[in-house]
Formats: structure tokens, sequence, C-alpha cells
């Protein structure tokens, strides 16, 4: 679960972290009341769940509260890489003398977190990292032993950071354990001219493992990004969005991967990644097609199933309940295998339902979801 800028900058501050001073709001007026506090210069800032804020224009420099107004509400319902902002935040300006860039990440390989520390950091931090790899300095982290001054100075040393920088690192590192979260940034990190650190930006991950110890983000923090990923949330399905055509439900974690690798080695792209797990009874299967078939992207749908402790006419059972409840308006093939796959097959036959298709292989079944997913 990602956190927005404002909420990091919360976190940022309740461990010490300086930040500028900040509101956040939706609404213009409100804005213009925001910036007559704080002196009337702000910067007005997107909150939206996606980088990139400042070149797609999400960040803007306001002189005085009437267009501190008028920005907000450009800035207000403006999409960014497909997010709508709904709230922006108005932030105290400062003077920047240099930009930095550090974070923490997990480092799931090495079994370890990675700090990435950089001295040029700012909005051009990923074309620093492509052009001149030797300006990012990469420095893994024990997780038992963590960020000690000792360490936080090695990073600042090998980034190139003025030596001041160390404190806030020692904390952002607090902030990862203390919060739960997988991945903290700071871009930029600034030194202002009168000689402060202060994170100007913030992005946090939190561990979605531990989301039961994180509350307080409530609603707001486990907003989903995508309206169907938040349906299929809302249902307890484990659904994430992608960019294809073809709608694919599978039983098993490994089993759905492989499924969308099959399916783009045939020539689409995979709408969606569906575990429905093991148990797979007509309710799930039923919610599973619903969010699948809403997605306007949705071509054609793939249910993979091998049966295991689930035998496949069970899942038959629930494919054909399903149907019941859901109007299946989009071509859908069924490969079933493993456990009952005979009788599994059977019930689907009975069924006869117009747009329901068998296949015995999976190579077979996804070519042919494939093909629909593509023909016209
Ligand atoms: N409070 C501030 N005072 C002065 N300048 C600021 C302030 N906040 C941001 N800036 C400037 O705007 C730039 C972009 O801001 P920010 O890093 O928040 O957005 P971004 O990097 O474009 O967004 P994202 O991190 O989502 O890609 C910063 O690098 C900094 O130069
Ligand atoms: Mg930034």
């Amino acid at each position: 679960m990602d956190l927005y800028e404002h909420q990091a900058r919360e976190l940022f501050e309740e461990h010490g972290i300086v930040v500028p001073r900040a509101e956040v709001t939706d609404s213009p007026k409100e804005a213009r009341e925001i910036a007559r506090r704080f002196g009337g210069r702000v910067v007005v800032k997107a909150q939206v769940k996606t980088g990139g804020r400042g070149k797609a224009g999400g960040v803007r420099l306001a002189a005085d509260p009437a267009s501190a107004e008028l920005t907000a509400r450009q800035i207000l319902g403006m999409d960014i890489k497909g997010h709508t902002v709904g709230k922006v935040m108005l932030a105290q300006p400062v003077d920047i003398e240099s930009e930095f860039y550090v974070s923490y990440v997990l480092d799931r390989a090495a079994g370890r977190f990675l700090a990435i520390a950089s001295a040029e950091g700012g909005m051009e931090i990923e074309e620093v990292a492509a052009s001149r790899p030797e300006a990012v300095a990469r420095i893994h982290i024990d997780p038992f032993e963590g960020v000690t001054s000792a360490k936080a100075n090695e990073i600042a040393e090998a980034a190139g950071l003025p030596a001041q920088t160390a404190d806030v690192l020692v904390r952002l590192w607090e902030v990862l354990v203390r919060e739960d979260a997988v991945l903290v940034e700071v871009n930029p990190l600034v030194r202002t001219v009168q000689g402060q650190i202060l994170a100007l930006d913030g992005k946090v991950t939190l561990d979605d493992n531990a989301r039961f110890r994180q509350a307080r983000w409530g609603a707001e923090g486990v907003e989903h990004d995508d309206p169907l990923e938040a349906a299929a949330a809302a249902k307890g399905l484990n659904y994430v969005k992608l960019d294809g055509e073809v709608g694919i439900i599978g039983n098993g974690a490994g089993l759905v991967m492989s499924t969308l690798d099959v399916v783009a080695g045939c020539g689409a792209r995979p709408a969606n990644f569906l575990d429905i797990g093991g148990g797979a009874s007509a309710q799930i299967m039923a919610d599973g097609l619903a969010v699948i078939l809403s997605d306007p992207a949705v071509r054609s749908v793939f249910v993979n199933v091998f049966g295991g402790i689930t035998a496949c006419d069970a899942v038959a059972e629930g494919i054909v309940q399903a149907l019941d409840s859901v109007q299946l308006t989009k071509p859908l093939v069924v490969r079933l295998d493993g456990n009952n796959a005979a009788r599994g097959r059977a019930i689907l036959d009975e069924r006869a339902h117009p747009l329901l298709q068998q296949a015995t292989t999976m190579d077979g079944a996804a070519g042919r979801a494939a093909q629909l997913a593509t023909s016209g």
C-alpha cells in the first residue's frame, strides 16, 4: 500500500525529520486561505500515488493567495498518468541550495535492505541513475543492525551528501521499521540556503502484511488507485488490473502467473491477475467473473483451474452457479485439469452456455482465449 505524499510527510515529521509546513485540501477557496496563513507564497502539489507530478504540471509555485486558489483549481481534477487529482497539498516554499536523493528499499533477492543515495537528487534522478550510475551510492543494510549513525555516515559519504544528512538517514530508517514500510524515499532531500536539511517530497510504501497494524490510514490509506481493484479488494479477491484484453482467473498464484505468460506467448495481453485460491466456491467464481467482465478492456475470459484438494467438479459447479448470477457478456474459455477433471468438464458440457467453451490443455485454452480477444 502506497501512502500519499502528505501522509509520508506526516510520518517523517513524527520521526523528527524536518519538513516544510503544509496542509491538504480539496477546495480551491481553502487553498487561498491556507496560502494567506502561510504568508502568501506556496507550492501547490497534486496528491496522487504516482511519480513525475512535477513534470506533469502537478507541482507549481503560487506567488500569492489568489494565484494559490487559481493553481489549486487547475491542479484539482487533473489527470496524471491515469490518476485523478482529488487533493492538493500546499507547502511553504523553501530556498533550495542543493537537492539530494535518499531511499531505503527492501532487496528481496539479497535478503537485506538497500540504501540508495545521491547528491544529485530532484526530478531527474532516474536519468542520473541510468546515465551515470556512479553518482548513485548503493549500500546494503543488515536488517538486524539497521542504520546506526556509523552506517548513516557511510551512506552519506559514499553518496557525497553533507554530513548533516546522517541524522535524517537514521530517522528515515526508524520510519521504515516503526511504520512497517518496505520502501521510504525522499526526493528531494534538500539543503536550504540557510543550511537546514529538509525533506520536500516523500514516498512511503507500507508492507501489506502489516495492514492490521496500520489501521490509522483507514479508508484513505487502503484506497486503491484502480476502481476495479477496489471493488475486488472489497470482495476479498486477490486481483491486480493489467493492461491487456484477456481476463484471467486461476487457482493458485503460481498457476495464474504462468497463465499470464502463456497468454502473452499466444500474442495477447492479460487484462488482470486473479487468483481465486483453493476454495473456488460459486460465490468467489461469481465475484471474480463480475469484476473481470466489468473491465471494458476485457474481450475474452480464460478460467484456468488445476483441481487439487478442491476438485474440478466443485469448480465446475461454481462456474455454473456463477453463470446464474452474473450475465456472461464475453466469451469464456475454461480449462479444467487435475482431480475430477472429467466430471467437471461434463458438468460444463451439460450447462451448454453459448459463450462458454472448454479446452483440455492450458496452451490450447490460452490460444483460444487469445484468438477470441484479438480477432474482430
Ligand atoms: N516546498 C518546496 N519549496 C521549494 N521547492 C519545492 C518545494 N517542494 C517541491 N519543490 C521543488 O519542486 C520539485 C518537484 O517537487 P516534488 O519532488 O515534490 O515533485 P516530483 O518529484 O515531480 O513528484 P514525484 O516525486 O511524484 O515524481 C522539487 O525537486 C523541488 O525543486
Ligand atoms: Mg520528488
